[in-house]
């Protein structure tokens, strides 16, 4: 082991890694070691975890269940590339087919989220012969240069040349409804709106919508319930394919279903996934039906894609969160973090704007003043709750085009004695709140 403390670490990081890359909180936390929901930093600090390495730690840190098949696998067989089969893989992806909705059967693996997104758009370019994309403002779709396109937050996005040919729809965030409507006699317009986006800025053949089923870096932006009917009926009469992004709400985040887009009641023609596959291992996913996989004929590989050892994590934490009814757990979890949240945002109507989220994926919107009803945003009050919340041991996420909505996502194995001891440190977080 090191004798190196945090600031050594601190003063590391800054001289060799790209400044660019953003550490979370004023004074950086060096994790060191974890277990479950409780991870330790460098000086010996403990944290209760409510992000999960960004929904990622699907059921804990450091668990057996997964670190034991992980740990025999790597001694077993290491690397092999795409270009062999292997078992952890065919395990894998005869799993993928069973638990996704509708025909998915075809899947593609890769070793991020960025490239299963990459891959669905080029089945789905393949597939349509059209090259033109829809995405939605506020979706995120990683750090490629396609995926800087599709993504519709600028901060996310370094290179100024963008790609061509995606249009970005208005997105269903009825908190703040981009067309100044009110649902439900909005009559979903930001879905409507599709067609003649469709109509008057594309060739009118499109290759697909790229979306999100609950927007996650966006800040956890829920859409009404008949969105994505109406929205993809709209794409598949123009052609397209919708491309279903699971990165974030997939594998039980959003409670009492495997897929966040399965409460939406859509079945998509593609579907990509990583993040929470293989609590913490690299892998993406991007799975498609056998007619739009089988279209796509030209060489393709992944040297790390769907190694062996991120395959068999991805099989045992699978196997974890179906037998352990993680789903379920989290959506009884979700629903008592979500009232403790709402009985927070009763105690401060001007600072907690908007409570929402589904399952183990809630989120708080800060604003400024809101009984005057502006709704300003508030990235200063939301960073001082997330700065109170790691002083007391609570780790969150931040989001948001403007950093103005906490994102809180623990483990699906989260219990309830964990959530009251995080809605307790969000009270006295709060509590700093100005009156
Ligand atoms: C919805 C969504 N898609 C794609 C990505 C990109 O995944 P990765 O960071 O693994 O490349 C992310 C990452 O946050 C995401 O949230």
């Amino acid at each position: 082991m090191t004798d190196m403390n945090r600031k050594d670490v601190l003063a590391k990081h800054k001289d060799y890694v790209l400044g660019a890359v953003a550490n979370y909180y004023k004074e950086p936390v060096v994790l060191e070691s974890g277990k479950g929901l409780r991870l330790t930093d460098i000086d010996g600090n403990t944290y209760l975890d409510f992000f999960g390495g960004i929904l990622t730690v699907s059921i804990g840190q450091c668990d057996e269940r997964v670190n034991g098949p992980l740990k025999a696998q790597i001694d077993r067989l290491g690397h092999v590339s795409t270009l062999y089969p292997t078992l952890p893989i065919v395990e894998l992806a005869e799993r993928m087919a069973r638990i996704t909705p509708g025909k998915l059967q075809k899947s593609m693996f890769t070793a991020s989220g960025t490239e299963a997104d990459e891959t669905a758009v080029a089945l789905a370019q393949v597939y349509t012969g059209s090259t033109e994309l829809i995405a939605l403002r506020h979706g995120y779709s990683g750090r490629s240069l396609l995926a800087q396109s599709l993504t519709a937050h600028s901060p996310w996005r370094s290179v100024p040349t963008q790609v061509a040919g995606i249009k970005h729809a208005p997105a269903p965030y009825c908190y703040r409804c981009p067309l100044k409507l009110t649902y439900p006699t909005c009559g979903v317009a930001c879905a409507t709106d599709l067609e003649e986006l469709i109509r008057t800025t594309t060739t009118g053949k499109i290759a697909g919508l790229i979306a999100e089923p609950i927007q996650g870096v966006g800040g956890f932006i829920v859409p009404p319930p008949e969105y994505f009917q109406m929205a993809t009926d709209i794409i598949r009469k123009y052609g397209g394919v919708f491309i279903c992004d699971e990165v974030q709400t997939g594998f039980g985040r959003t409670g009492g279903k495997m897929f966040g887009i399965e409460h939406w009641g859509v079945e998509p023609d593609i579907m990509t996934m990583a993040k929470g596959v293989a609590n913490g291992m690299p892998l993406g996913v991007t799975i498609a039906t056998p007619e739009i996989a089988d279209a796509f004929q030209a060489l393709t590989l992944s040297t790390f894609g769907g190694n062996p050892m991120s395959a068999a994590a991805a099989n045992a934490t699978i196997e974890v969160i179906e037998n352990e009814k993680l789903a379920d757990n989290s959506e009884a979890m979700g629903a008592l973090l979500r009232a403790g949240l709402e009985e927070l945002q009763a105690k401060h109507p001007k600072h907690m704007g908007d409570v929402r989220g589904k399952g183990l994926m809630q989120a708080v919107e800060f604003v400024d003043n809101e009984p005057a009803g502006d709704r300003t945003h508030s990235p200063t009050t939301t960073a001082l709750v997330f700065e109170a919340a790691k002083e007391r041991g609570l780790l969150v996420g931040k989001g948001g085009l403007n950093g103005n909505v906490l994102r809180i996502s623990p483990a699906l194995t989260v219990t309830a004695s964990e959530i009251e001891e995080a809605l307790a440190i969000l009270g006295e977080a709060c509590a700093q709140l100005p009156t």
